[in-house]
């Protein structure tokens, strides 16, 4: 009797603590073969399941920007500040060509300041974009922000978006305390073979600094905030229970600062399908892929003839293993990558050249030799050109040069070819001394956008200027051709 009980009460708090760690509404979307339950321990590390955030799909989204103690690391859990209680926070998924309306509910404490949030490679309004100085929530106050899945006249291309706090000055903090989600654009002209459903997975990076409590403060350093934990998808350590076919990887580095160089345990390579903006025009194979904060990498992995083995995706620059992936089930791969994938729009010839030099002036991080300024504005493009940006970076840092309002087209890299798997993308790694050309055509709003360096430190410090997306001013009428007498017969 009394072992009946007891072993009831071991159950009951198991239970209680699975939910508490993975949260009760976190699930594993669509992974049916994946969302496991069993209780397999190895002692030390990867012996908690790779979780999923719960996935939104419906047209009206609210979305609480909550304080929540997430459970990380084994002992006390970490207080966040989060969208929706989860980190990472809640996934929107919409299909492409349909107006979404995300309500966001600042409800953190009035200390945390207002809010702003920027969907990070959406085609949005400017008053949609996340401003960093104006259109902020206020604590206790609301926002809504509508994302119109529409560009030029088309559907938005398919890709993995991501949604994260904008803030003047504090994006840094804000991001490193919990607030970024995932926003997925599906889209029926993208390759239906390629690997869907269970067989999809979003993979969120990220790195913290845990105190000896579990928490994370954060501490501005201009030079970067980095921690010594890895995580994916907010768990320390994962697996994932997978079969030997294929699966499509959807990577978000959500780190503020640091860079990763992702290769697998085994040596085999990523076959990269697509970038930030979209699926590339054909697919490149990569055995390691360097990755700064903001970028995505849509690749495929194969984990055929592989049944049985434990692999890891790792981060060959500090020779971490980030993910488990265990091959536990032998299951038919029906799916299949196209040759060519998604060809690239057409933008027309750029008209006008900017240069952007990535800087350090006066002990700050710079752009042209200026720290952000909300009441300066560095460019006006008008609407409906193209223009040809140039980036160069004369520091002994890298920077991830983020563009806002559309994808950009690369035209050269130090003056030769770009990367193949660098078609068209709109946050980009600027190593010292490197140049990179882009072309990118300002199409369906006017307003003001940013661009500025992903690395967080960097952003906050100052990296970081607006343009101004500007009507052509009516020209002058031309004077009238004078008529001609007309040629006798
Ligand atoms: Cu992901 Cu201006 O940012
Ligand atoms: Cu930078």
């Amino acid at each position: 009797m009394f072992t009946k009980i007891f072993l009831a009460l071991i159950l009951a708090a198991a239970i209680a603590a699975v939910g508490v760690r993975f949260g009760s509404a976190r699930h594993s979307p669509e992974t049916t073969t994946t969302a496991t339950t069993t209780t397999k321990t190895i002692a030390g590390s990867f012996s908690h399941p790779l979780v999923f955030p719960p996935v939104d799909t419906n047209a009206n989204v609210s979305i609480g920007i909550d304080e929540a103690c997430v459970q990380i690391l084994d002992g006390p859990c970490t207080n966040m500040w989060t969208y929706g209680g989860t980190y990472p926070g809640l996934t929107i998924r919409r299909p492409t060509g349909q107006s979404t309306y995300v309500t966001f509910t600042n409800s953190l404490d009035p200390g945390a300041g207002e809010m702003t949030i920027h969907n990070h490679g959406n085609h949005s309004s400017a008053n949609n974009d996340g401003q960093p100085e104006t259109l902020l929530i206020p604590t206790g106050g609301s926002r809504t922000y509508t994302y119109e899945g529409v560009e030029e006249g088309n559907n938005q291309r398919g890709k993995m978006q991501f949604y994260h706090d904008h803030r003047m000055d504090v994006t840094g903090r804000n991001v490193w305390m919990g607030l970024t989600g995932l926003y997925i654009v599906d889209d029926p002209a993208d390759p239906s073979t390629l690997p869907s459903g269970e067989f999809d997975l979003p993979l969120v990076i990220a790195d913290r600094q845990f105190d000896a409590n579990n928490q994370i403060p954060y501490v501005f350093n201009p030079n970067g905030v980095t921690g010594d934990k890895f995580l994916v998808n907010g768990v320390y350590q994962p697996y994932l229970e997978v079969g030997d076919r294929k699966y499509r990887v959807r990577i978000l580095s959500a780190s503020n600062f640091r860079t990763y160089f992702l290769e697998l345990s085994t040596g085999d390579s990523f076959i990269q399908i697509g970038t930030e903006s979209g699926l590339l025009p054909v697919p490149v194979t990569r055995t390691g892929m360097r990755m700064g904060p903001a970028e995505r990498m849509d690749v495929v992995v194969n984990f055929s003839g592989q049944l049985g083995q434990n692999i890891y995706l790792v981060d060959a620059l500090t020779g971490t293993q980030l993910l488990e992936f265990r091959v536990t089930q032998h299951v038919t791969d029906d799916s299949s990558i196209p040759a060519t994938l998604r060809p690239l729009p057409d933008i027309g010839e750029p008209s006008v050249t900017r240069n952007w030099s990535f800087d350090q002036t006066a002990g700050h991080w710079t752009i042209n030799g200026l720290r952000f300024d909300p009441s300066r504005v560095d460019a006006r493009p008008v609407l409906g050109t193209t223009e040809k940006w140039v980036f160069t970076n004369p520091t002994g840092q890298p920077h991830t040069v983020h563009i806002h309002d559309v994808s950009q087209q690369c035209l050269s890299r130090n003056g030769g070819a770009c990367y193949p798997y660098e078609t068209m993308k709109e946050t980009w790694y600027l190593s010292p001394g490197e140049v990179l050309e882009v072309k990118l055509k300002f199409t369906d709003h006017v307003g003001m956008y940013m661009l500025h360096c992903h690395m967080m430190e960097h952003e906050d410090d100052g990296m970081m200027t607006q343009f101004e997306v500007v009507v052509r001013a009516n020209p002058t009428p031309r004077p009238r051709p004078t008529p001609r007498s007309r040629p006798t017969p």
